[in-house]
């Protein structure tokens, strides 16, 4: 009897204090950041009232979020990493693409992007350095929801090396190695020679890889090449193209795998090259 008395009160005490924590905020000007500010502090004390937050937890989630903080260098930005492995990068991507049906699905944008990438020719190779993957060539069409060709679209690439790094994080590649821009044909096609990518784990040397240790998790990532593909009035799309042969495809450690971007590197009957096929289709602006 006396224990039901104590929750209720504390109930009503949680709700006079996020009334008067969120009337602090009803005077902010931007109508969007009041929203942003009352919708996050609702679901935040809504979460302590839930599991009866203690003092002591709440200081872990302090030191941790302090680690995460200390973590950050200009060379690895350890809070993306945190929300990657949240799944809110992906839960963001998915709210903010307002992707209609047919559209090419995008995912996570990832921190080894470098824009500048050198501008490569119809199927080239973004090999610079000598590397010894399986060789494979990508190839596919760039249209609109129509199906119309779309021209002179940009692709811009970028993977990993056999050694699972890409080459902004390994100072043994030349820093353009796996890394490119390509334009369409007038017909939207594209074509461009790389290597079968490898999974890999994502930086897990910080406070980002003790949660995931903690928590049982692997920091592994499918094998992918990442695209960035850019058209005049069209919706710049990043994605990736995943590997139907990889591991990990289950369990990606950023939430990052969409089936649609699921494809096979298929070997060809004369040998040689594997064949990805990845059609890209852009929504307009
Ligand atoms: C990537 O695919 O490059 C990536 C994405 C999120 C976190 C780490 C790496
Ligand atoms: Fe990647």
């Amino acid at each position: 009897m006396t224990s039901q008395r104590t929750t209720i009160g504390a109930r009503a005490r949680d709700q006079e204090l996020l009334d008067d924590v969120l009337r602090t905020f009803e005077n902010a000007e931007d109508p969007r950041l009041r929203e942003l500010l009352s919708s996050a502090l609702r679901h935040l004390h809504a979460f302590v009232a839930e599991v009866g937050l203690t003092t002591a937890e709440w200081q872990a989630g302090i030191d941790f979020l302090t680690a995460v903080g200390r973590a950050c260098t200009d060379a690895q930005q350890e809070f993306i990493l945190l929300s990657d492995t949240l799944g809110l990068s992906s839960a963001t991507e998915i709210a903010s693409a307002n992707l209609v049906q047919d559209a090419t699905e995008n995912t996570v944008l990832g921190p080894f992007y470098v824009a500048g990438a050198p501008r490569r020719a119809y199927g080239d190779s973004v090999l610079d350095d000598p590397d010894d993957g399986p060789r494979a060539v990508v190839r596919g069409r760039v249209t609109d929801l129509d199906g119309n060709s779309i021209a002179s679209a940009t692709l811009d690439v970028w993977q990993n090396a056999s050694n699972r790094l890409y080459a902004v994080q390994d100072p043994s590649q030349t820093l353009t190695n796996l890394r490119g821009r390509f334009l369409t044909r007038d017909d939207g096609s594209f074509e461009l020679r790389t290597i079968r990518p490898v999974p890999y784990p994502i930086p897990d040397d910080g406070p980002v890889g003790r949660m995931l240790a903690a928590a049982g998790r692997h920091p592994w990532r499918p094998a992918h090449i990442h695209f960035m593909v850019s058209a005049p009035r069209y919706q710049t799309l990043v994605t990736h193209v995943f590997d139907s042969g990889s591991d990990y495809l289950d369990s990606d450690a950023v939430f990052g795998v969409r089936d649609s971007l699921v494809v096979d590197f298929e070997p060809q009957p004369e040998g040689g090259e594997l064949l990805a096929r990845f059609d890209i289709v852009l929504q307009q602006r």
